[in-house]
């Protein structure tokens, strides 16, 4: 079977709900790809894998590794690549940017972050066969290091310009769109505006389908996580509970035992 195609995702809109999930590495694609409709390599591994404060600080190299390595892992879910911080500033920069990603990572489609103005972004690599999921709402590359996410579409003004950007992208040519932190009644009149699929992150049960980022779903850290975030499992307790027994068992002898261990093969006795 070949991996789901944007348009199976497009397709999917009023009929069932689109699963997506946010992750980077190979191990967590293994197990995630059967079970899901889209991968998204989201450049928010700059906070869950390198600890940094920002996804400004993430390029391309980075994403191209993490990018190859999941699309690798993945054979049935689309595989979305996040195009990180300042690899999408003109229309041309982003369409070579694009190509990278999408001849060295095999993953099917971009990520762009932006509304009204990424319609000219998203409208030359649509025209070079690049599929684009759009993202408006929260941008966490607007934000510089340090600072606060906060939710967004409370006042008049920004629900319009959420409208709009919602609007612009779809005819721009994206085929889906994340919304990001934006409140629950905006986000719901967006999903049933659009023909293209919404994923919502912290919007709406409405939007056309859901998405999250791995580690903060499996609590792989004890730090507290953002109010839109169910933790379906605390794996941080797993891994310190196995560490800790590593280290007792080396320091006991107990680790390793002779079936961890190579001998020599027995010589043969000779008369
Ligand atoms: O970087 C990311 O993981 C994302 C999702 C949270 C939508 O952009």
């Amino acid at each position: 079977m070949p991996p789901l195609s944007p348009s199976d995702i497009k397709n999917m809109k009023n009929t069932q709900k689109i699963v997506a999930i946010s992750l980077s590495t190979a191990p967590l694609a293994h197990l995630a790809d059967p079970l899901v409709d889209i991968i998204l390599v989201g450049d928010s591994l700059a906070m869950t894998l390198f600890n940094l404060s920002s996804t400004q600080c993430i390029d391309v190299p980075t994403m191209t590794r993490h990018g190859k390595a999941v699309a690798l892992a993945a054979s049935h879910a689309l595989v979305i690549i996040d195009m990180p911080f300042k690899s999408y500033d003109s229309p041309q920069i982003a369409l070579e940017n694009a190509q990278h990603f999408l001849e060295n990572t095999k993953a099917h489609a971009v990520k762009v972050e932006g509304g009204t103005e990424m319609t000219e972004t998203i409208k030359i690599l649509v025209s070079h066969d690049i599929p684009v999921c759009a993202h408006i709402g929260l941008l966490p590359q607007s934000i510089p290091p340090g600072q606060k996410f906060t939710p967004t579409g409370h006042s008049q003004k920004q629900k319009n310009q959420l409208l709009n950007d919602a609007i612009a992208v779809e005819n721009a040519g994206a085929f889906a769109v994340v919304l990001e932190a934006i409140v629950e009644p905006l986000a719901k009149e967006i999903s049933q505006t659009l023909s293209i699929p919404t994923i919502g992150i912290g919007a709406s049960p409405q939007c056309d389908g859901q998405v999250i980022v791995a580690e903060d779903i499996l609590g792989f850290s004890t730090k507290d996580t953002p109010r839109f975030v169910k933790q379906y499992a605390q794996i941080h307790a797993h891994i310190s509970h196995a560490f800790s027994q590593y280290a007792k068992e080396v320091r006991n002898l107990s680790f390793p035992e002779p079936k961890h261990c190579y001998y020599e093969p027995k010589k043969k006795e000779t008369s």
